[in-house]
């Protein structure tokens, strides 16, 4: 036996671990493409091969294969509706959160129809073991799973929430659980759970508009492909239940104890590389000198600086000015005059950066990969959020005793100054997230490790059936026992008439001997 048929014997035993995994990751979205990226590295790592449909391009890898598809129509949408000026003021109509939520459906419908995916479904000689999707809003890439007849695993971007939970169990009780939006933890007084029944039942109609849409999305993007391959399309609704998992960028220590299903997997902070990179030279240079410490400025990737109000930015800008300490600001745009304690940057290693020793303050919009991340590093944070989740994020962030929230208005210099002094003079914010990040870290393995498992572990099992809630296939009326307590009710109105009538009947009788005997 030669060198190379001994290699090529190891290699063919080590590819039999190797899985073949679709990744569908297609949200223009920086921060979701840092979440797709996770699951890249890990399982490319673990030695699998993967197939990756992402909206940026990307550096090829050995057993990596790249699905570009340009999401241009849409980062427009988004970069014109998502103004840091309409943010201040949540202006958002009834109106534009459907528009936004139809954008969704709709830049599900481009990937679909990209032509390259389309030659991918069609080909007869691509198989997957599994397709790991995220989930935005729409069930529509479950399609995948359809077409490779290979398990499903749903990634969510976010804490778990009442959209995507029912896809494998059931709604979070909202007589007890804060929604992704919600600002405060239970006891729920009356009016709030009054509250948020309705909101529940709100989201179920905003839902079921959307999914005519779905539907003829998916029946038309993928009648092609499951003809060709001689298989009947099931219908969406089968198909967008039928998840094995939900991987979510989500841990306790940063967000609420919620009652979870089994295969409900909670991988927060995944997305990080447990070794930093290293700090490039200037950005090494500015933390290791500063003698009092740094603050990192940045508002995420959505909402463009440039937006900003020129009143704030001055105001901010000369803040900073007044500070001891060495200001770290992402920032698109330019400045005269930059003192020697702020620097601005278009781009920074946000994760090297609260790495290191000297930074001591994380100034944030609050997306979720930022409080991941600070936790993950132990960085105390003042946050401005925006949109979405990042409200949350930040009322829990103070509730839990770690950071401070500063609205994002025109009194934004004088508040975040006062914020600064309050987080940085007060050791109580530093020790709690020092406490935190050690709740975040003291798990059985790494997130990383735990994604390639259930990932792993969903394949050898053939779909994870064994995890699947039981909740899944039980009606309403079940799960509140309206029918027991209904039947209940009846037999005990029934005894009680019984009894009635059993006493009257024995009380005349007795009065009528008695009427006979007198
Ligand atoms: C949207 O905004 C981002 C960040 O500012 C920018 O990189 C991107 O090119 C913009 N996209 C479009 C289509 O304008
Ligand atoms: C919603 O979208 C429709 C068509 O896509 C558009 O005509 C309408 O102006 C949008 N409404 C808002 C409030 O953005
Ligand atoms: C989905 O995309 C295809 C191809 O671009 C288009 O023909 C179809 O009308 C789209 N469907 C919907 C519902 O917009
Ligand atoms: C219930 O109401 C509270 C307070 O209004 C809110 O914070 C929470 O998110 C709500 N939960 C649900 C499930 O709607």
């Amino acid at each position: 036996m030669n060198f190379q048929t001994i290699h090529l014997l190891v290699l063919s035993a080590l590819a039999c671990d190797a899985y073949k995994i679709l990744l569908v990751f297609p949200f223009p979205s920086k921060s979701h493409a840092i979440l797709g990226e996770g699951y890249v590295r890990n399982l490319l790592k673990a030695g699998h091969e993967v197939t990756y449909i992402t909206p940026y391009p990307r550096d090829p890898a050995p057993n990596l294969r790249i699905i570009q598809v340009s999401q241009h129509d849409f980062e427009e949408k988004i970069n014109s509706t998502f103004t840091v000026e309409k943010l201040m003021d949540y202006s958002f109509t009834v109106m534009e959160m459907f528009n936004i939520t139809k954008s969704f459906i709709y830049t599900a419908n481009d990937t679909v129809a990209n032509t390259e995916v389309q030659q991918l479904m069609l080909d007869p000689q691509t198989h997957f073991d599994v397709v790991v999707a995220e989930w935005m809003i729409t069930e529509i890439f479950s399609g995948f799973s359809g077409i490779f007849n290979c398990p499903l695993i749903w990634s969510s971007s976010m804490e778990p929430h009442s959209w995507i939970l029912p896809l494998i169990d059931e709604i979070p009780h909202p007589a007890y659980s804060s929604n992704i939006l919600g600002l405060f933890e239970p006891p729920y007084n009356f009016v709030q759970r009054a509250i948020n029944t309705s909101l529940e039942i709100a989201l179920k109609v905003i839902k079921w508009f959307v999914t005519l849409i779905e539907e003829q999305i998916y029946k038309e993007g993928f009648a092609a492909a499951f003809k060709a391959k001689g298989l009947v399309q099931p219908s969406l609704q089968e198909l967008r239940y039928s998840a094995a998992l939900v991987l979510g960028n989500s841990h306790v220590s940063s967000g609420a104890p919620l009652k979870l299903p089994q295969n409900y997997k909670a991988i927060g902070g995944y997305h990080i590389d447990e070794q930093s990179k290293p700090l490039p030279k200037d950005f090494k240079n500015i933390l290791d000198n500063s003698k009092h410490g740094v603050i990192y400025f940045s508002l995420g990737s959505m909402a463009p600086s440039k937006s900003m109000p020129a009143a704030i930015k001055n105001g901010l800008f000369e803040m900073f000015r007044s500070l001891k300490y060495t200001v770290i600001w992402k920032f698109e745009d330019e400045f005269q005059n930059v003192p020697d304690n702020v620097h601005i940057v278009k781009w920074a290693p946000q994760q090297s950066i609260l790495a290191h020793p000297n930074c001591i303050l994380f100034i944030t919009h609050g997306g979720l990969l930022s409080t991941t991340e600070t936790l993950h590093y132990g960085v105390p944070i003042i946050g401005m959020p925006m949109f979405g989740d990042q409200v949350m994020n930040i009322q829990k962030a103070v509730h839990k005793g770690f950071g401070l929230e500063v609205k994002l208005n025109f009194d934004t210099p004088k508040n975040l100054k006062a914020a600064i002094n309050e987080v940085l003079s007060n050791q109580k914010y530093r020790d709690r997230v020092k406490e935190l990040s050690l709740i975040y870290h003291d798990r059985p393995v790494s997130p990383g490790a735990e994604l390639v498992h259930w990932v792993e572990h969903v394949v050898k099992t053939k779909g994870a059936l064994h995890l699947r809630s039981q909740a899944l296939h039980v009606p309403l009326y079940q799960k509140l026992l309206l029918d027991i307590i209904f039947v209940s009710l009846l037999l005990f109105l029934g005894f009680v008439f019984f009894i009635k009538y059993m006493v009257t009947r024995c009380l005349k009788k007795k009065i009528d001997i008695r009427k006979k005997t007198l």
